[in-house]
């Protein structure tokens, strides 16, 4: 089968489209002929070689979502059948013509749904739902600031704050995403500076003086302090990714008197339990969205595998709005 392939570890010259043994399901596993595979920031930093998959699965194929139809099953699977459309996020290797993926971390494509908006799907939308829900607890009526508005996390983001009732604060350092946003729900826009980014005074005028209750980053260092100084009292800042820098110097004393907390997330690494529960809790709760047409996936781009290098180095620049999606 092909499979995208890094040949080393760096830049864009170590993106392939190669030959390389197709994967057989174990016990429990799932084989998926992937119809569409989104691209994560993730697996930038694989291509570097800054971030190793779990053990087991192969550090040059890389690929952390899919959808597609069933091709065959490994033993003991009795949920699936041969033709069934899902989606998952995967371990890893996704981008290929096939992927295995544990059974019961399998989604059905909900119905009308095309693949490339259902390979927009299980990333963005996931990690977005666990966070706001199960760790943020958000309630409607909130205000919730997400930030890098743009990104496929925040695009998810921002449809689930509105579907929830609560009021959808977003940055980003690019005016026309904001603008975007908006047709998403984004209720208000605050274009921030690359240099000494501020934001919290918006945020707390944009919320009535009280702050945001949730804030989910994807940024880091660079807006550390102003999360606390933007956090409601009783609020919670949950830490998605550290695009900007991990290290930051903050203000403890604001966490203290908004009796505030800093949560810090990852899916991948989670143990089998964990992810088949935050599987299980998207299920519930926001697939039936999609049907009803309350939610959207947002596709930036879908590419043919054989792309894959033109589509980090879209990533890379921060070029893409929603998902960028490779297609086998
Ligand atoms: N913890 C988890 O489980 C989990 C799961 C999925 C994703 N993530 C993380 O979530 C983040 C977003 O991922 P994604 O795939 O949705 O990203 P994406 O679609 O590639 O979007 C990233 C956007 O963030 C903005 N950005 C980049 N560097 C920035 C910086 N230094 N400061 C401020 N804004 C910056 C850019 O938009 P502008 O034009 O606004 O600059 C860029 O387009 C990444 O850090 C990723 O690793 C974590």
């Amino acid at each position: 089968m092909k499979a995208v392939v890094f040949t080393g570890k760096g830049g864009l010259e170590v993106v392939e489209v190669r030959e390389v043994e197709a994967p057989r399901p174990s016990r429990g596993e799932v084989l998926v002929r992937v119809k569409a595979a989104g691209m994560n920031r993730a697996d930038l930093l694989q291509r570097r070689g800054l971030y190793p998959p779990p053990r087991g699965t192969r550090e040059d194929i890389p690929g952390l979502e899919l959808c597609g139809e069933v091709e065959a099953l490994g033993e003991g699977v009795t949920a699936w059948k041969p033709g069934d459309r899902v989606m998952a996020i995967a371990a890893g290797e996704a981008q290929a013509e096939l992927a295995v993926v544990h059974e019961r971390l399998l989604l059905r494509v909900p119905e009308g749904l095309s693949w490339e908006e259902a390979g927009a799907i299980p990333e963005a939308f996931m990690t977005a739902h666990d966070a706001l829900f199960t760790l943020g607890g958000l309630r409607p009526g909130w205000p919730v600031l997400v930030h890098a508005a743009g990104s496929g996390v925040a695009t998810a983001a921002i449809q689930l704050v509105k579907a929830a009732g609560a009021t959808a604060i977003g940055t980003s350092r690019t005016a026309d995403k904001l603008e975007k946003a908006r047709a998403l729900g984004l209720d208000h826009g605050i274009l921030v500076g690359k240099e000494e980014p501020r934001f919290a005074d918006d945020v707390k005028k944009q919320s009535g003086g009280k702050g945001a209750a949730v804030i989910l980053d994807f940024v880091g260092a660079p807006y550390a302090a102003e999360n606390l100084a933007a956090l409601a009292p009783g609020g919670t800042v949950v830490v998605i990714g550290t695009m900007g820098g991990p290290r930051a110097t903050v203000d403890l004393g604001l966490l203290m008197r908004a009796r505030g907390r800093i949560i810090g997330t990852v899916l991948r690494p989670r143990p089998l339990e964990d992810k088949i529960a935050a599987t299980q809790a998207f299920a519930r709760d926001v697939l039936p969205l999609f049907a009803g047409g309350k939610l959207r996936p947002v596709v930036d781009a879908a590419l043919p595998l054989a792309r894959a290098r033109e589509a980090h180095d879209r990533m890379d620049r921060n070029d893409t709005f929603g998902k960028l999606l490779l297609c086998p």
